[in-house]
């Protein structure tokens, strides 16, 4: 699948699906801006760009350090003299549990790179493709934004009001022709995912994953929910009534609510 894209920059690019999607655009001679806090790993990783012929910048940086990340932000607008499509994809799940005396610290985390960083990176970037006229804006949520899942409190709200966010911004966009992008993943092999010790349905391969996500974009999707079969589950799921879905939730999963989602974890330490 060919490209329309020459600049992009994507956050989270250090592993799982920003990873994949850089290694994608990078095989198609693409210019990217990679940003994660991980050096080492963003150092491998433009290596193999270079190999495939594509160039990388590299974005040493925590998204959730508001000052840090807007001055990187900048020097990534300066270098490439404008982006054709930004892909705010760093996120994380947190571990909260009941009672717990760290869940207003993980929830803040949550909401600093899920939420927060997520928007600064679509705001940032809007304001010049604004004036450029030109441009395709992406944000990474998931599927646990339909509805409040459990064990994933500060996840699902966070993922929800960041499609709400881009929904809205849509509106805003459309009379300057920059597009906007919601992609709502389900379950993807990624170093996220492999720490979880639950039923994983439809768990899909990153570089099927990514395949997905660059056609979607390609296409210039409002928004995409996949794979298709988690797809017309999480549509059934949101239609369920309350009584039915408390119903579900506290039989198969009552524990883990109160407990905690086993495989996450109370802190997000780069890799
Ligand atoms: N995998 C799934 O099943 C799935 C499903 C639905 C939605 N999603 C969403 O898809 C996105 C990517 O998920 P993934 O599975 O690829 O996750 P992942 O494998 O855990 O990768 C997360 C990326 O975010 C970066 N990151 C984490 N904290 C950061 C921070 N404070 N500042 C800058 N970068 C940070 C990580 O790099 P460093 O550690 O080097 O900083 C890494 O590159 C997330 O938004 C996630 O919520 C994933």
């Amino acid at each position: 699948m060919s490209t329309k894209y020459r600049k992009i920059l994507i956050t989270g690019a250090s592993k799982g699906i920003g990873r994949q999607l850089a290694l994608d655009y990078g095989k198609q001679g693409v210019s990217l801006w990679l940003l994660a806090r991980s050096e080492p790993l963003l150092e491998s990783l433009a290596s193999e760009i270079t190999a495939l012929g594509g160039e990388a910048h590299l974005l040493i940086c925590d998204a959730t350090n508001e000052t840090e990340f807007l001055a990187t932000l900048q020097k990534a607008q300066e270098s490439s003299t404008g982006l054709d499509l930004v892909i705010a994809n760093a996120g994380w799940g947190g571990k909260m549990s009941y009672p717990g005396d760290k869940n207003i610290s993980v929830f803040n985390q949550v909401l600093d790179l899920n939420f927060r960083a997520a928007v600064q990176t679509l705001e940032f970037f809007a304001k010049f493709m604004v004036e450029a006229r030109h441009g395709h804006l992406v944000g990474v949520s998931s599927i646990a934004g339909f509805r409040g899942l459990p064990s994933s409190a500060a996840y699902s709200a966070t993922k929800a009001a960041l499609t709400t966010y881009l929904e809205s911004l849509r509106f805003s966009m459309k009379p300057f022709g920059v597009k906007v992008t919601d992609i709502r993943p389900g379950f993807i092999r990624t170093p996220m995912t492999a720490r979880n010790a639950i039923p994983m349905p439809f768990l899909m391969d990153v570089d099927v994953a990514t395949r997905k996500i660059r056609r979607a974009l390609e296409r210039r999707r409002k928004r995409f929910t996949f794979p298709w079969q988690m797809a017309v589950l999480i549509h059934l799921v949101k239609a369920l009534p309350d009584f039915l879905f408390d119903g579900i939730v506290n039989l198969a999963f009552g524990d883990m609510a109160v407990k905690g989602r086993p495989g996450k974890t109370k802190e997000n330490l780069p890799g």
